[in-house]
């Protein structure tokens, strides 16, 4: 093998650029599952259901009758236009497909957001507990995040206050995420609105991560951006997407919709990065936005598994560590919960405690530190009921 330079100097780039605080507790628990340890996994961030048959036969199809060339950077039209359909809400029910770009995952989504508004001297705030690729998304578009984090009592949802405290002159944007990662809290439509008038005012964007807009236990989608006035949704970039809503993480499918001004220029700088997202999983992403009654029954059944696993777990959590505060997950697949009391010198902080919950109760959890929160932990729901009640009987007695 050729010699590598040892000292390899990186860019500015990259320079402060951090790998995620859950790889050292994913590692340990890979090694310990492979030396034959029974490890149960309730760290993932994805659906454990596969995807649905109707989804993938759309795939096989696209690649059997030879849709496997380039399509628009900003993606196939009729994709865009269901795509258009799918985020379109009664105040806002006409949305125009030329505001959609279609990306390799929400995660693509966010880089062309920020990438596209934001760069060195402009800062985004940036609410805590945040979901972990957001920090480092904004750094690699050389702004700077701001965190900021409303009250425990509300699920440190941030509002005008907050927001107005933390603002300076050279804040551009604000990345929200509702239903939250890790927390599952969601902001209700007033609280929205709030936020929006408080932007609007300050003339910030407002950066939406909608991605877990489906999966909400309150009804059928969660309150968003594009529920409010078009005028104040008109300074926004609503993420959304396929991964969570249709079980298609490794499909990679995401979408944003903004005004079309904005949506042409990321597609720009996506056409000199990734070019379209993949055509196959394109055309099975249509498929997937306009489903038939029998195969919405199909989408609706993930959605009802992972309402009964929600109460699951947070029953569970009441039964069995009364006194951890959580935070109700309204939305998304994660119960966060505080185990700060627990911290002592053998384990001072969520990552030592999450090595600590592997090695004696073969548990996997995500360390809060990895959220910007380290008096906590994220527990996956989407696990099986079993793997549930075995993984929260394990961690309540390890931790007593
Ligand atoms: C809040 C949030 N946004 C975005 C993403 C990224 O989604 P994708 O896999 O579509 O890139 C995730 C994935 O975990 C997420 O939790």
């Amino acid at each position: 093998m050729a010699a590598t330079r040892a000292n390899v100097i990186f860019s500015e780039n990259v320079r402060k650029l951090q790998p995620s605080a859950t790889i050292a507790v994913s590692t340990l628990a890979k090694e310990l599952r492979a030396a034959g340890r029974d490890i149960i996994n309730l760290s993932a961030g994805e659906p454990d259901f596969p995807t649905p048959g109707f989804i993938s036969k759309a795939g096989i199809a696209a690649i059997e009758r030879g849709a496997t060339r380039y399509t628009p950077a900003a993606g196939l039209p009729e994709v865009r236009a269901a795509a258009a359909r799918f985020l379109a809400r009664p105040a806002n029910p006409e949305l125009d497909a030329g505001g959609v770009v279609v990306t390799a995952g929400a995660k693509q989504a966010l880089f062309n957001a920020l990438f596209t508004l934001t760069g060195p001297g402009d800062r985004v705030l940036v609410p805590t507990p945040y979901w972990t690729s957001y920090p480092e998304l904004v750094r690699l578009a050389r702004a700077e995040p701001v965190f900021l984090a409303g009250p425990e009592s509300r699920g440190y949802k941030v509002g005008p206050e907050e927001l107005e405290e933390a603002w300076d002159p050279s804040v551009r944007a604000l990345l929200m995420n509702s239903p939250s990662n890790p927390s599952g809290a969601v902001y209700t439509l007033a609280e929205l609105e709030a936020v929006a008038r408080w932007a609007a005012d300050r003339d910030v964007w407002i950066i939406s991560d909608e991605i877990y807009g489906r999966l909400w236990y309150e009804g059928e989608v969660a309150p968003g951006l594009l529920d409010l006035d078009p005028a104040l949704a008109e300074q926004a970039v609503v993420i959304n997407g396929a991964s969570k809503t249709f079980a298609m993480t490794g499909w990679r499918i995401g979408f944003s919709y903004s005004v079309p001004s904005l949506a042409a220029k990321m597609a720009a700088l996506q056409s000199h990065m990734t070019s379209n997202a993949a055509t196959p999983s394109q055309h099975a992403v249509l498929a997937a936005l306009s489903p038939s009654s029998e195969e919405r029954a199909e989408l609706d059944a993930m959605v009802t598994a992972f309402r009964s696993r929600r109460d699951l777990v947070v029953s569970l959590l009441g039964e069995l560590m009364p006194h951890a505060a959580f935070v109700k997950p309204e939305g998304a697949f994660y119960l966060f919960f505080r185990v700060d009391d627990h911290y002592n010198d053998q384990h001072a902080g969520s990552i030592a405690l999450c090595q600590h919950l592997i090695q004696e109760a073969g548990v996997a959890l995500v360390p809060g530190e990895a959220f910007g929160d380290d008096r906590y932990v994220r527990l996956s729901f989407a696990a099986s009921d079993q793997d549930l009640e075995n993984g929260m009987r394990r961690v309540a007695e390890a931790l007593s």
